[in-house]
């Protein structure tokens, strides 16, 4: 069955020339099963007609803010809570400016902002407009922000006669996208509830440990995965809590979040957020060693060679898996070699029970594996009573989707675990 079946979606219409390819992608959402509502801007009205989309999609249109008959029902309210996507395509600077800025001054604004659906941007303009440092600006904006997204703009000529980027994506590509975020937006769905009533705590990301006040060393880690984990857990309807190091990513808004810098402060960090949780995921690429002593002042460089002495950082897992050995731990291998070697000796040694394996480095085609990609590929090895070590491969996708993946999985451990008294 088509993701779209059924689906309601809004599809907001700016004033801008592209509106016409409205109508074909109102035509493709319909064909396709959704439910579609088109709501226009004021100044839409000027370049297409809304009896169009009324008999395409067997809706009347709305465009007025203040309709007297719809109104009175609070008819933006119920619009923006009866949809399941709002698409705006094409989506003119200016509406992109506003809905960045949480403008509401007509009705597709309005509902942008009291909607929790997901919202897709296809952003339309001359490229002088796209390339604007405001406009550039408000686009930032919405980026790390989940329900929000952008397909496009492509490059090429435009109406104007310029030639660059502005132009609306081709509606069969804007149509994949919608699809995509569908597809989602179901997976998101799936967890619901999973979770619910469970506290989780998150490690991510490195840790940095100072030689001197600009230097340091530390451990190549983007966090994108243990953001991506505590975001999942978050849908799962879990409360988390991330302990995170040195990222430049943001938090989701439903994840309360303690930034710590070396390893020491998340260790210290970690145990006073550890009562009452339930399960600990540590993701975080924790620094095995520090210097014996941060020089307060900058070091000059003087002789040919130097020798930093360095000393042993607390082990932040093994120590929460000796303190409380109810809580249910998840530890991450990342190996550049004999993968699950090394992820069994940690899954013993720690006494965990999962364990997340992922090869780094670089492939024998040379890409890149695990470090700052978006995608990656897990192998779970998990303590069972009864099968002894159970394995398996979470194939590669983006760390996202695969952190959903893993929370299924860790639920499923988490609930088969519990059933068992003799445990552990
Ligand atoms: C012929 C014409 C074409 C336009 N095309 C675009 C466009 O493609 N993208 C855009 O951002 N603005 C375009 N504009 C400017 C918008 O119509 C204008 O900024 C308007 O206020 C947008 O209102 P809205 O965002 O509420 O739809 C165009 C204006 C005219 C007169």
């Amino acid at each position: 069955m088509s993701l779209f079946q059924d689906k309601k979606i809004i599809l907001g219409v700016c004033g801008g020339v592209a509106a016409y390819k409205s109508a074909e992608l109102l035509r493709l959402l319909i064909k396709a099963g959704a439910q579609v509502q088109v709501v226009m801007t004021p100044s839409a009205e000027q370049f297409v007609a809304s009896m169009t989309f009324q008999a395409l999609s067997s809706n009347p249109v709305r465009s007025d803010l203040f309709d007297k008959a719809a109104e009175a029902g609070m008819g933006h309210i119920e619009l923006a809570r009866w949809a399941d996507l709002i698409l705006i395509a094409p989506a003119t600077a200016n509406t992109i400016a506003k809905i960045s800025q949480g403008v509401a001054d007509n009705l597709l604004t309005t509902i942008c902002l009291a909607s929790a659906a997901p919202l897709i941007i296809a952003p339309t303009m001359n490229q002088q407009m796209w390339r604007s440092e405001v406009n550039q600006e408000n686009i930032k904006r919405f980026k790390g922000r989940t329900a929000i997204s952008l397909i496009g703009p492509a490059r090429g000529e435009q109406a104007c006669g310029d030639n660059g980027p502005g132009r609306m994506e081709e509606t069969e590509s804007i149509m994949q996208f919608c699809e995509q975020q569908l597809q989602q937006l179901k997976e998101q769905q799936s967890l619901s509830d999973l979770l619910k009533g469970k506290k989780l705590l998150i490690t991510a990301g490195p840790t940095i440990e100072y030689i001197d006040p600009v230097r340091y060393i530390s451990n190549r880690s983007s966090g994108k995965m243990g953001y991506a984990i505590a975001r999942a857990a978050s849908e799962a309807g879990a409360e988390v809590t991330l302990v995170s190091g040195p990222v430049v990513l943001d938090a989701p808004e439903s994840v309360n979040c303690y930034k710590v810098r070396s390893a020491v402060q998340m260790h210290e960090k970690v145990f006073e957020q550890l009562d009452n949780m339930d399960i600990f995921i540590a993701t975080a690429a924790v620094a095995d060693y520090r210097p014996v002593e941060a020089k307060s002042q900058k070091i000059k460089k003087s002789q040919d060679t130097m020798t930093i002495e360095l000393v042993k950082n607390p082990d932040i897992l093994l120590d929460v898996s000796n303190h409380n050995e109810k809580l249910f731990t998840i530890g991450f291998a990342a190996e550049t070699t004999e993968l699950e070697k090394y992820a069994l000796d940690k899954l013993n040694r720690k006494k965990l029970d999962m364990i997340a394996a992922n090869r780094v480095g670089s492939d024998n085609t040379g890409r890149s594996m695990g470090f700052d990609s978006d995608t990656n590929e897990l192998v779970l090895f998990c303590k069972n009573s009864e099968a002894g070590i159970e394995q398996k491969v979470l194939p590669e996708t983006t760390k996202q989707q695969l952190a959903r993946e893993l929370i299924k999985e860790i639920v499923l451990q988490y609930e088969n675990r519990n059933k068992k008294k003799d445990w552990k």
